[in-house]
């Protein structure tokens, strides 16, 4: 569900016209609705209601990575969101934001001995553990410090999915996760840790998917090691069907909904006994977000006119590492007589990378307008840097009539404070 939409003319988000935010932050500023954060997490709740044959409630652990301002993170800590975190830091904002250690979900493959040894002291949800040497580490830690870890093996089922190769995470030759068979064998020894309490399997294979066929297969490797670690004797209580349903950006036929990958999902777990855990980051935050920016200039080219936008690759990188189409929305809604004509769309940094579209179709902008890339709300602020010494973009937070700076821009000052010049 959108809340982005155009009243009497100007692009609004919720209450708010997106000229206002302009005139008051400044641009370029990514703005959330809180009332589309709220709505996707009730929209999987629903989808994922509990049954008899599988009982709940599901754990929605949101994908800190997607989008981690503290002030989206509470909006969702308030509804009864549990957060995936993959480092100290994003674990750091969570709890910060008010999420409860027991629905913080702990995952990736690099995690350091000081991670561990912190998610050990606050004894999170559960240790996503990704690799024999790093079950290894965590038993000596747990031992160390005489404390119990909540764990599950994250399995790689060997499933190719995801919008783009970058973002596929579940083939057997990714750096991610165990081998079914490996990820059994090391069930069964976590099992027996006195210091482990081994509580399942858990599995991600990318980011985007718009098919439910490959997350189906990934799901059943799952239930599969559900079944062979009980046939073993050890106990299996959870699974943890990781994030990656797509969402629509709207230049390709819609993903699947939440109500129909919940279905899959319940269809092929009914009867196991089990309790899910998902973690969606970009269905819950991507529609959330927009990035707003103004218009610098129009460079006329031969055959080709370029709008110079003044957000860059720096503020929104997903068109130049993944060719990733994000819309751009007039702030000013143009007539239905104005005639569309192809534009490039750049900004102002210093690399033809710089680049957010070619050959983009859309009523004519002139300098000083503003207009807004949608779908930005998920891996949009988090993947922004300071590249051409450039501010970090503002965030705003919107609720109803209302928007509040959420992160003020990190200036050129800001950046300079961090650094000296040795005499
Ligand atoms: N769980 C784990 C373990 C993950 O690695 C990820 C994303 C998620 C959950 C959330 O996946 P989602 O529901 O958002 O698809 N920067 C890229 C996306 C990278 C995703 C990495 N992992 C992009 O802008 O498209």
């Amino acid at each position: 569900m959108n809340h982005f939409e155009y009243v009497d003319g100007a692009l609004h988000c919720e209450g708010v016209p997106l000229e206002r935010i302009a005139a008051e932050v400044g641009t370029p500023a990514y703005v959330y609705s809180s009332a589309t954060f709220e709505r996707h997490l009730d929209v999987f709740r629903e989808a994922f209601a509990p049954e008899p044959a599988l009982p709940g409630p599901v754990l929605v652990a949101f994908a800190v990575k997607a989008n981690a301002n503290l002030a989206v993170l509470a909006t969702l800590a308030k509804k009864g969101a549990g957060a995936d975190t993959v480092s100290m830091g994003e674990i750091k904002r969570a709890l910060k934001a008010g999420i409860p250690p027991n629905r913080i979900i702990f995952s990736g493959i690099g995690k350091t001995e000081e991670e561990l040894a912190f998610a050990l002291e606050i004894g999170l949800h559960q240790i996503n553990v990704e690799s024999r040497a790093e079950l290894d580490l965590l038993e000596a830690l747990a031992t160390r410090a005489n404390r119990r870890a909540a764990i599950a093996i994250r399995v790689n089922p060997d499933v190719g999915a995801g919008g783009h190769d970058k973002i596929s995470t579940g083939k057997s030759d990714s750096k991610f996760g165990v081998g079914a068979a490996d990820a059994l064998a090391l069930y069964l020894r976590a099992a027996k840790h006195p210091n482990l309490d081994a509580k399942g399997f858990a599995v991600h294979i990318g980011s985007q998917i718009r098919n439910l066929d490959p997350l189906r297969a990934a799901f059943l490797v799952l239930r599969k090691l559900t079944e062979d670690a009980r046939a073993q004797g050890a106990s299996v209580e959870r699974v943890d069907l990781g994030g990656g349903l797509g969402v629509p950006y709207f230049h390709e036929p819609d993903p699947p909904s939440p109500a129909d990958y919940a279905a899959m999902a319940k269809d092929v777990f009914r009867g196991l006994s089990v309790s899910l855990a998902i973690e969606p980051g970009r269905l819950i935050a991507g529609n959330a977000g927009v990035l707003l920016t103004r218009v610098i200039r129009i460079q006329e080219r031969p055959n080709r006119r370029i709008i110079v936008l003044d957000a860059g690759m720096n503020d929104l990188i997903r068109p130049a590492i993944y060719d990733a189409f994000h819309e751009l929305r007039p702030v000013r809604q143009p007539s239905r007589e104005t005639e569309r004509e192809a534009f490039d769309l750049v900004g102002p940094i210093c690399e033809t990378g710089d680049t957010f579209a070619r050959g983009r179709v859309l009523a004519p902008l002139a300098p000083g307008d503003f207009a807004a890339f949608m779908t930005a709300g998920a891996y949009g602020a988090v993947m922004s840097s300071t590249y051409n010494a450039r501010p970090l973009p503002a965030e705003v937070l919107v609720r109803g009539d209302k928007f509040h700076l959420v992160r003020r821009r990190f200036t050129v000052e800001d950046q300079m404070a961090l650094e000296t010049i040795p005499s």
